[in-house]
């Protein structure tokens, strides 16, 4: 079969331009807000049901980023060899990081004083990243933000009686309001990440648990995602206004092939944490070494999707060291191997992939990049359909060459590897020159 013919998965069309993202492949998420304070992750204000005026008294009157370097943080990301970044502008407990003409919850207010977000976006693309913007839909801290199971005052009944007359379209409205003043002021945003939406349940909720579906309807998505497209129609939107638009966002997990809805591949984004919270957690130690990070991307890449990796910065306004030590890891990797993650995707489905490898493909070089996740001594074979089209094998590391022999009777290359793993390859990579 000549290569022209083999077959290539793309992904559905969608209104957004997405052509960057799936070139670019590789984005940092942060969380970053006035939870960093209680340094327990970015739910504590419902996880510990922690009342406004408490939250508040504590953590928003404290807020003070002194050590906050938004250049630091831009090359930190451009180093690991990530292109774009997706900030919380805003989250569930709805502190601001801009200076909203729409709430005096916000950055400005605190003892630091300052807008934060105006910086970071200046300094990422100074670094020739491309922004994007996460915002909550959810809201504990907007007066008509009706209260639901994820709300923290969710099951105190005396405190739910007291607030019957909040109205959500008053919300909404400022919902509606602050997405555009967050496009106007950044334009051009290139990504807007919402979240989230959930639908009414169906079955028997407990009487105490004020279960309430927030979706589509009640966000008004259909509006809002006609005011963004005006104001940036390149711009891709994520799918958790409850309508699917330019990307899937599976969460904390991998999927294990591409990405679909509906039987249709789709474009697709997995975001994922060092460790188990998004915002900083300061007590845990669950965090996933560099050689699982770089199998997260590879994966995702491998399958045609994107990585979206999380940093949650210090309330003092530092990157985690131990998020600065994961992020060089990579960097170091990528500084090598990001041939095999840029412009790259899924392999031709007629090429199957060796054993505890993971195939990558830039149809526009024509190269095959094989990921060695297990580095044994000896040989690796290439079997079926892309043995015809070797022309040339290396190392990507350091481009030296790797010897194969062409078994044609029995449709295998065998690949011999040098005993040693290159020292600076955590997970190896042949590139493979296909004719
Ligand atoms: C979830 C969580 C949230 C986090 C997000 C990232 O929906 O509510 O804390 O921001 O996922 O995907």
């Amino acid at each position: 079969m000549k290569l022209e013919d083999l077959t290539l998965t793309t992904p559905a069309l969608t209104p957004g331009d997405t052509s960057w993202f799936t070139h670019d492949r590789f984005g940092m998420f942060i969380h970053w807000g006035i939870y960093a304070l209680p340094s327990r992750g970015e739910w504590v204000k419902r996880m510990e049901k922690i009342p406004t005026d408490i939250y508040d008294r504590k953590y928003f009157k404290h807020f003070d980023p002194d050590l906050y370097d938004p250049d630091l943080w831009a090359s930190l990301a451009a180093e690991a060899g990530m292109k774009y970044f997706v900030i919380t502008t805003k989250h569930h407990d709805g502190f601001c990081l801009w200076d909203s003409a729409y709430t005096d919850y916000k950055v400005t207010n605190t003892p630091y004083g300052k807008d934060v977000l105006t910086p970071m976006v200046e300094a990422f693309k100074k670094r020739g990243l491309r922004t994007g913007l996460y915002h909550s839909l959810l809201d504990w801290h907007h007066p008509h933000y009706t209260i639901d199971q994820n709300h923290p005052m969710y099951d105190n009944e005396e405190y739910w009686a007291g607030e019957k007359d909040r109205d959500i379209n008053k919300y909404i409205e400022y919902l509606h309001a602050q997405t555009e003043e967050l496009l106007k002021k950044y334009d051009p945003v290139d990504v807007m990440w919402f979240d989230f939406s959930v639908e009414p349940y169906d079955f028997p909720i407990p009487p105490y648990y004020h279960y309430e579906g927030k979706g589509k309807e009640i966000w008004k998505s259909e509006e809002l995602i006609r005011k963004i497209r005006r104001i940036n129609p390149k711009i891709i939107i994520d799918d958790r206004l409850g309508i699917d638009q330019d990307v899937k966002t599976p969460e904390q997990t991998m999927p294990t092939e591409w990405y679909r809805v509906n039987g249709t591949p789709v474009v697709w984004e997995a975001c994922h944490t060092f460790s188990g919270a998004w915002g900083y957690a300061r007590d845990e130690e669950t965090w996933k070494s560099v050689d699982q990070l770089l199998k997260l991307l590879i994966d995702s890449v491998s399958m045609g999707g994107n990585l979206l990796l999380n940093v949650g910065p210090t309330g003092r306004g530092e990157m985690d060291e131990r998020a600065v030590d994961r992020l060089k890891g990579i960097g170091k990797w990528m500084k090598r191997h990001s041939r095999s993650i840029y412009g790259c995707t899924q392999a031709p489905l007629e090429f199957e992939c060796p054993k505890d490898c993971r195939y990558t493909y830039n149809p526009e070089t024509k190269r095959l990049y094989l990921h060695i996740y297990n580095w044994n001594f000896g040989k690796i074979y290439l079997r079926g359909e892309v043995c015809e089209h070797v022309e040339y094998i290396q190392l990507l590391n350091d481009a030296s060459e790797i010897f194969y022999t062409e078994l044609p009777e029995r449709n295998i290359v065998e690949i011999s590897l040098p005993v040693k793993k290159p020292t600076n390859a955590e997970i190896p990579v042949l590139e493979i020159f296909l004719k």
